[in-house]
């Protein structure tokens, strides 16, 4: 069955954004970007794919990305309604009504429509973030691929951003990079 993969970069202290969502303290380490593109070149937004070598990449991994509203709509606010368009898009809104006919806006509850798309052939699905949709994806994550950089801000959008409830998962593998950053995989047990 298909996998449900929350890879996502993080903070020391667990923190995927700043407070008012900001993201660009974290950092674009060249070594862990050319680990992840060689491994998950589809998780490379689509207008960045050139740029960096990866116009034709074929998808290794995934060939479904889901994301909550407030992780689509940076892209959304730069005018870029489509900023996967090579994989299948789900985004969970109650608010979006459209956006773009390759972006598709859901509002059922994550868990099931996670579990529909789990019994459908085909690659693993990527869950793009942010942690309010992750936190209610929780018990649906097979597998999380964590991009630690060495920062700690203190306060932000956690990531995994709800109720306390303590969820044990193994680490599969962890690698640190020259740059301080380390990418850990972990499963669930
Ligand atoms: N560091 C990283 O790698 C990384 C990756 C991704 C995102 N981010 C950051 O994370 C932040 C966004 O995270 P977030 O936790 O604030 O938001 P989010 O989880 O991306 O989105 C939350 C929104 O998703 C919709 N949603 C959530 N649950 C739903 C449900 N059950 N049914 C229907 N819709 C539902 C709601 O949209 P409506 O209000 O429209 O209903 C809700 O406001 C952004 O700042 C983004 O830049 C960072």
């Amino acid at each position: 069955m298909r996998k449900l993969v929350y890879y996502i970069g993080t903070t020391i202290d667990g923190f995927i954004a700043g407070p008012n969502g900001e993201f660009d303290f974290l950092p674009i380490e060249p070594d862990v970007l050319a680990a992840i593109n060689a491994e998950m070149p589809e998780t490379v937004p689509t207008q960045f794919r050139a740029a960096v070598g990866l116009a034709d990449a074929p998808n290794l991994r995934f060939d479904t990305v889901v994301m909550g509203r407030g992780t689509y709509e940076p892209a959304l606010k730069e005018g870029i309604t489509s900023p996967y368009a090579h994989l299948r898009q789900y985004v969970f809104s109650r608010t979006l009504t459209s956006s773009d006919p390759e972006v598709e806006i859901v509002s059922g509850d994550p868990v099931d429509v996670v579990r529909k798309l789990k019994q459908e052939d085909g690659q693993d699905i990527w869950l793009c973030g942010g942690g309010h949709l992750a936190r209610q994806l929780l018990p649906e994550i097979d597998e999380m691929v964590v991009k630690r950089y060495p920062l700690a801000i203190g306060a932000g959008i956690s990531m995994f951003d709800g109720p306390f409830n303590p969820v044990q998962f193994a680490v599969a593998s962890t690698r640190t990079f020259e740059s301080g950053a380390a990418v850990i995989t972990y499963i669930r047990t």
